[in-house]
């Protein structure tokens, strides 16, 4: 043989490898993928609604009432009321995942009345707006305290 088929067999056993292994790399993927639809998620890790509260909101909530207690003179004051507010507003989508059997369409109303205030506090935040950002934190407030006097028998009322 001489040194040139011995080359194209050299190259030609390359090519049949990089496919082999293109090929199981592509399988892990779609393995992957497969194992991360959407059946396998989002899932309830806290089910106690007292620790949920207490460990999601609670601290949000509080750091939130330091931030908007007066306009803030920097950005970080600013980041610190959008990050609280984003944190917030997301988390009432949480509160469709624990909905209880009793009073569940009242739930609900509360659930996105506290979520659409706190996106409008999120906004406000963003354009630096303080008046329009007090505004939607006390609706938001009072969309909280709702629930709270419904399902909580008026304990948790909070205060901006
Ligand atoms: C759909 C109903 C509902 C909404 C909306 C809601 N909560 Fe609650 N929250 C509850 C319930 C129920 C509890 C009482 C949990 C327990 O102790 O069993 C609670 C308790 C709390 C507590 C007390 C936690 C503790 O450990 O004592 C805080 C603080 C709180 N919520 C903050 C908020 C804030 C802030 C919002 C609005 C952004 C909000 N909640 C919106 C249902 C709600």
């Amino acid at each position: 043989m001489n040194q040139r088929i011995i080359g194209s067999i050299l190259l030609t056993l390359f090519a049949v490898v990089a496919v082999l292994i293109d090929t199981e790399s592509r399988a892990t993927v779609s393995a992957m993928t497969a194992r991360t639809t959407i059946t396998d998620g989002p899932e309830v890790v806290e089910d106690n609604m007292h620790e949920f509260m207490e460990y999601v909101f609670q601290p949000t909530y509080k750091r939130l009432k330091v931030s908007m207690a007066a306009k803030p003179e920097a950005k970080a004051g600013w980041k610190a009321i959008k990050s609280d507010a984003l944190i917030l507003a997301e988390s009432c989508n949480l509160l469709f995942a624990r909905t209880p059997e009793e009073g569940a369409s009242d739930w609900n109303k509360y659930a996105v009345s506290s979520r659409v205030q706190g996106a409008a506090l999120y906004q406000a935040a963003r354009k630096q707006d303080f008046d329009a950002a007090t505004s939607s934190y006390k609706s938001m407030l009072e969309s909280c305290n709702a629930c709270h006097r419904q399902f909580e028998n008026g304990r948790h009322i909070l205060s901006p």
